[in-house]
């Protein structure tokens, strides 16, 4: 297996650990995030969407509203447990025009130009070659189509800061930021990758916790387990108790532990090919 073969079935065997916890705990992240990206795409009805990581479906689902009868989405997931989770809510809505499939979500195999939107709801800094993957996702789009994907502008403190002493006892990491750290890298990513007319914007999500079990809970249902994975057995209540005692920051005067998301929104066309 090459080094990159083996990051990407390391991050699938994380997600398919978490597909079975994910959305469990009435927290729900991804949903109205993926109804502000349908609608930051400008989603219409009668088209057709991709959607890469679809996850459980929260955004697949979104976008079925949108696109009607006349449309389709389809959802592509590198981990058989989200595929099996996102087939199970789509098949309760009877609708003959969607569909989930166990794909390389970096290569989503697809006849180029099957899709007028590419949407993918906070993933795209999980790829193993985001440039490649988004060179891939251009030709999968028909003339006039777009690309829309969320990442996180900046996390709360408190998340930032538990995360931080979760870190104190795992195995560093090498620090790259990555091409979506901020909005001026996305746009020069983006324009060195064959996309034009590039719109962001941001909007702040809340997410609650019946307290610090409850988000530790959560944690592990979710990309957040990664980091807990890398914890030796021998640490992991030291690490717990002490990421527990920074997220209490986050406590509200109602008693709920809020957590708010800046969350940056994208949305981009390919350059036309005289151009690119
Ligand atoms: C944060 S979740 C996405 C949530 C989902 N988009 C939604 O709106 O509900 C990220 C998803 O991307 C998939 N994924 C990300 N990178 C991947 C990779 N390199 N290989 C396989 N699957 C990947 C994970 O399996 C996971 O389901």
């Amino acid at each position: 297996m090459s080094t990159s073969e083996e990051l990407e079935s390391s991050i699938a065997d994380t997600f398919d650990l978490s597909a079975r916890g994910y959305d469990r705990f009435a927290v729900d992240l991804f949903r109205p995030m993926g109804r502000v990206l349908v609608d930051r795409a400008g989603l219409r009805s009668g088209e057709h969407v991709l959607e890469v990581g679809c996850g459980r479906g929260s955004t697949l689902l979104a976008a079925l509203d949108v696109v009607g009868e006349t449309g389709s989405v389809m959802g592509v997931d590198g981990s058989p447990g989200m595929v099996q989770l996102a087939t199970a809510r789509l098949r309760d809505r009877h609708s003959a025009n969607s569909d989930v499939r166990l794909d390389d979500v970096d290569k989503p195999n697809f006849q180029p130009g099957s899709f007028d939107v590419v949407l993918a709801n906070l993933m795209v800094f999980q790829l193993v070659d985001p440039a490649a993957a988004l060179r891939h996702y251009a030709t999968l789009l028909r003339p006039h189509g777009r690309i829309a994907f969320s990442t996180v502008a900046a996390p709360d403190r408190a998340f930032v800061d538990a995360l931080g002493a979760i870190a104190r006892f795992a195995p560093k990491l090498s620090a790259a930021r990555g091409p979506f750290r901020g909005e001026a890298a996305i746009r020069g990513f983006l324009a060195d990758h064959g996309y034009e007319r590039v719109e962001i914007t941001e909007d702040v999500l809340e997410i609650r916790f019946r307290d610090a079990e409850h988000w530790l809970e959560w944690m592990w249902a979710h990309g957040g387990r990664e980091l807990l994975d890398r914890v030796p057995t021998a640490e992991l209540a030291r690490a717990r108790a002490a990421a527990m005692a920074e997220i209490e920051s986050a406590r509200s005067a109602d008693g709920d532990l809020v957590l708010t998301t800046a969350v940056r929104f994208t949305v981009a066309a390919p350059k036309t090919p005289a151009r690119v």
